[in-house]
């Protein structure tokens, strides 16, 4: 069967928080669908425009574009309490909701025992802590793996609330058995039944949304010649498989994701955006090769405001990683290059970008999968910086030239043009290759 109509995929091709929100508002002018495939609320979309900021969880970036429909897909888990404040957030009434924006019956949910359990892992790892976001999605992808997970479409059926029990009541045991005080646990400000409390509400709130089949829903609407975007969350230094295990999220963050995780066959997948930043950024634990632990890494961290949209917690901070994004770009199949924030390197009289690592006596491009990161160092070349004003740029071909050298390493490097470069948060500040 040949497909004529297929769907592209924006990713994150680092270690998240790449500014996806931001790229994904530009470009859904361009789609009338957009659609989440994996992740959940452990992720923070960050959209701002017409002098407001607006941080999506679960909710596809499209959802402010009038006339674009937006799709929650099977592979997201979700979780009621944190999804209904999120559509409170947003400011945007229930009917306009209902049309505009359709929910997978088989995604799953996270049920406030795998926040409970998530901590609970977290606390038993000691000093191997993956600095996990603490929404419960490990646990939740768990159950889903194991079979024993809880779909959306269940919570209509009459055994719902006895499953519900019985889950509650394993994952209880389980963190019991791992040594946590769950009388004492609170979740959100609350105690543990206020929080339940609070779920079961959020639970009515997607119910009068609309649920469903969403496989059938996306590949319909290609049929039907929509444009659509498929929407990834996280990066792909975190993907389940190919990140640096077990300092992963839960889920595939990979294109690959998009056809698991919405019922696209891989011949339905079109073009491939991967965001890059100008820098590199990880939150929680792991290895991450350029870190820098001085002044510089604090310069970064404040000037592009590099602290987590989820949690809070400060970024760690780091150089560009050349062979960590031409892997990215390999294992993505990326056909567009988008950079973003390269507004934080304004004025800096230099600064520095990895081309390679040094591995004990070798000089390898990728990172061997049992790879001892002490023996690991970043090759490191400096490039120089520029000082002035991006937001005054209308083309990347007007960039200051030491900002197109830059842009030619990293093209030269992967072997892919630079499509777009984003030189601010507001949907304005996007430069296009023309
Ligand atoms: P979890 O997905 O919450 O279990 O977290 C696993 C790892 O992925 C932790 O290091 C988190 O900090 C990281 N992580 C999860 N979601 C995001 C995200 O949206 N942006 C950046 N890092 C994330």
């Amino acid at each position: 069967m040949r497909f004529e109509n297929k769907a592209d995929v924006l990713l994150g091709l680092q270690w998240g928080d790449e500014g996806k929100g931001k790229i994904v508002d530009v470009l859904t002018p361009r789609y009338q669908l957009v659609a989440r495939f994996q992740g959940g609320p452990n992720a923070g979309h960050t959209l701002e425009f017409e002098n407001k900021k607006f941080i999506l969880h679960t909710i596809p970036s499209g959802i402010f574009h009038d006339g674009c429909q937006n799709v929650i897909g099977n592979g997201v888990v979700l979780d009621p309490f944190i999804f209904k404040q999120e559509v409170e957030s947003l400011g945007i009434g229930m009917p306009q909701l209902k049309k505009n924006l359709f929910i997978s019956g088989k995604a799953h949910l996270i049920l406030p025992s795998h926040r409970l359990l998530d901590a609970a892992y977290e606390c038993s790892r000691g000093k191997q802590k993956i600095g996990s976001t603490l929404k419960g999605i490990g646990p939740a992808y768990t159950d889903k793996i194991a079979r024993c997970g809880m779909r959306l479409a269940e919570t209509l059926s009459p055994a719902f609330r006895e499953k519900y029990q019985e889950r509650k009541n394993a994952h209880m045991k389980l963190a019991r058995n791992l040594g946590y005080n769950i009388e004492e646990l609170r979740l959100e400000e609350m105690d543990f039944e206020a929080y339940e409390a609070a779920w079961f509400k959020g639970l009515e709130t997607i119910w009068s949304l609309t649920q469903i089949e969403s496989e059938i829903f996306v590949n319909q609407a290609l049929d039907d010649g929509l444009k659509m975007l498929a929407e990834g969350a996280q990066g792909t230094q975190l993907d389940i498989d190919f990140g640096s295990y077990p300092f992963v999220t839960s889920s595939s963050t990979i294109a690959a994701g998009a056809c698991t995780g919405l019922g696209l066959a891989p011949s339905r997948i079109g073009e491939v955006y991967g965001i890059l930043k100008a820098y590199c950024t990880r939150v929680g634990s792991g290895p991450f090769p350029t870190e820098l632990f001085d002044e510089e890494g604090d310069r970064l961290r404040n000037s592009g405001n590099e602290f987590g949209s989820t949690t809070g917690r400060p970024r760690r901070c780091g150089w560009l990683d050349l062979p960590a994004l031409k892997y990215a770009v390999m294992l993505n199949g990326v056909t567009k290059l988008i950079m973003t924030k390269v507004d934080v390197l304004n004025g800096m009289k230099n600064f520095k970008v990895c081309t390679a690592y040094e591995y004990g006596d070798q000089r390898v491009d990728y990172l061997p999968s049992d790879y001892d990161p002490d023996k690991l160092k970043p090759i490191l070349q400096t490039m120089e910086g520029w000082d002035c004003d991006l937001k005054d740029f209308k083309t990347i071909q007007e960039l200051p030239a030491p900002l197109q050298e830059y842009l030619n390493l990293i093209e030269a490097h992967v072997g892919l043009p630079m499509e777009i470069v984003s030189t601010g948060p507001d949907r304005t500040h996007t430069l296009f290759n023309q």
